[in-house]
């Protein structure tokens, strides 16, 4: 059985839950953390002192580099009011070092903390965590398998723009073999009416077969064509990821793309370009002060509103 099918449905009951995939969440759930969401905003926005995680420890370890996600779960535990134990890198620094499990390290960490983010590079991490501790386990990222918190930061951002998350065309650019963004995105507007979706990829990066229904249709293209394709398509979103050279044996080189000045004239004045970000060169600089270009503008900040979002319910303070 796939991972994830293995991983409780969330059923309208965020308290105690483990968040490890996106596919644990159905549309009232998504709608469930937008409206917490929007709530955190304002709060946010009006520098309103919040006190909801008082007495609570988060404890945050990241296998993988991280800049947003580690940034803003910190930010969103310490604004509601928890403490955080904080590890980056912990390969090198905890004492995985030495040798211990996974699961072990998970144990030493729920004796110190009322919930856990994680980010490991293995798919499947995020669901061993949660199977060895009685905690909430929030999964950041398993390697190349899922970010359930990413997906809802990038819903969010949609809604947000759009005001609806059904009858959209996405097209998903990069490498939706091994990006875990791309798989939630996917499985997560799956759930809404009248989507369409386009793997643009170079040949032998496709989105895995575990994800594919119906709606979804592989442009696999020699990539310098990726212009010409989106004119052709016509997405509302073009949905970019850096191509992840960590997951990738061989030269990742081969797979290079470029969305560029000459990207813009083929969208429609509605189409939003989105990216989790790093970005590295898949986007040029001059894209950025474009008004389609959400990833800095947007999706950046509506990372913090829905992590906010999602301690408060899992920890019990929201319901
Ligand atoms: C993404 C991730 O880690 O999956 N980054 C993020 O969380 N904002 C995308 C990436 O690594 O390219």
């Amino acid at each position: 059985m796939p991972i994830n099918d293995t991983i409780g449905k969330i059923s309208g009951n965020f308290k105690g839950k483990d968040i490890a995939s996106t596919d644990q969440f159905s549309p009232k759930d998504f709608e469930k953390v937008f409206s917490v969401a929007d709530e955190m905003k304002k709060d946010v926005q009006s520098h309103k002192p919040l006190s909801m995680l008082g007495g609570y420890a988060v404890g945050l370890m990241f296998f993988e580099p991280s800049t947003r996600t580690f940034s803003s779960f910190s930010s969103a535990a310490k604004r509601l009011g928890a403490v955080t134990i904080e590890h980056q890198n912990p390969a090198q620094s905890s004492s995985v070092a030495k040798g211990e499990t996974l699961e072990d390290s998970m144990r030493v960490l729920e004796a110190y903390s009322d919930a856990i983010v994680l980010r490991h590079p293995e798919a499947g991490s995020a669901k061993r965590a949660a199977d060895a501790v009685g905690i909430p386990v929030l999964n950041a990222g398993d390697g190349p398998n899922q970010h359930p918190s990413q997906t809802l930061l990038d819903l969010y951002t949609i809604l947000e723009i759009f005001g609806h998350l059904d009858n959209l065309k996405i097209a998903f650019v990069g490498d939706p073999l091994h990006y875990r963004v791309f798989h939630g995105q996917f499985s997560g507007l799956s759930q809404y009416g009248g989507n369409t979706f386009y793997g643009i990829s170079p040949k032998g990066l496709e989105m895995p077969k575990e994800y594919r229904n119906e709606s979804y249709q592989d442009v696999v293209i020699d990539m310098k064509d990726v212009n010409k394709t989106l004119g052709e398509i016509k997405p509302d979103i073009v949905s970019v990821g850096r191509i992840p050279k960590e997951y990738i044996s061989g030269d990742a080189s081969q797979y290079n793309f470029v969305i560029n000045a000459d990207t813009l004239k083929e969208l429609l004045p509605k189409s939003i370009i989105m990216h989790p970000l790093p970005r590295i060169d898949e986007i040029t600089t001059d894209v950025d002060a474009d008004p389609r270009a959400v990833y800095f503008s947007r999706q950046i900040r509506n990372g913090l509103y829905v992590r906010m979002a999602l301690l408060g319910l899992v920890l019990g303070k929201i319901s």
